[in-house]
């Protein structure tokens, strides 16, 4: 039995992230401590892990990087930003509804301008929909931008890969 929690445990460091492992770790073990780093407030006996809660629902951080604030990108219209250190488009194509691409040119890897209702390329004026990602008839890039994950909490716009 002991050997069997053992193999769990590993396989759920395996397969986690840190941070997802620290909430999991916390939740298995609720009268050992396996080198949890904050110890942990263990107000339960022996729950299982799935019973526990995640991440506050109030957090928001899980959601992604704050990139823009809603207002910043026109209804209707696209912006430039940055994800971390990378290039990034947005566009609220209604309002209220936020997406957002990597701003790479899929033809030979420029980085893409917003321009309004499109993204623009520099490098060999490839031009793609604002709204889709997807290329415009005519372009050199063939392929659609790669597509990010948005969520719109209040006015913060948060984006991940
Ligand atoms: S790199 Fe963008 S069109 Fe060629």
């Amino acid at each position: 039995m002991t050997e069997q929690k053992i193999i769990t445990r590993r396989a759920v460091l395996s397969l986690s992230g840190a941070g997802a492992t620290a909430v999991v770790l916390a939740a298995c073990s609720p009268g050992t401590d396996t080198g949890s780093p904050s110890g942990g407030a263990s107000t339960d006996a022996a729950s299982p892990a799935t019973s526990s809660e995640a991440p506050p629902a109030s957090g928001g951080a899980a959601s992604g990087t704050e990139v823009a604030k809603l207002a910043d990108i026109p209804v209707g219209g696209s912006i430039d930003a940055k994800l971390g250190s990378d290039p990034i488009v947005l566009a609220q194509p209604t309002a209220g509804e936020v997406v957002g691409f990597s701003a790479i040119c899929t033809h030979q890897q420029c980085v893409v301008a917003a321009a309004k209702t499109e993204y623009d390329c520099p490098c060999h004026q490839s031009r793609f929909d604002a709204a889709t990602g997807e290329p415009f008839a005519g372009s050199k890039a063939l392929t659609g931008l790669a597509k990010l994950t948005i969520t719109v909490d209040g006015d913060a716009v948060l984006a991940s890969a």
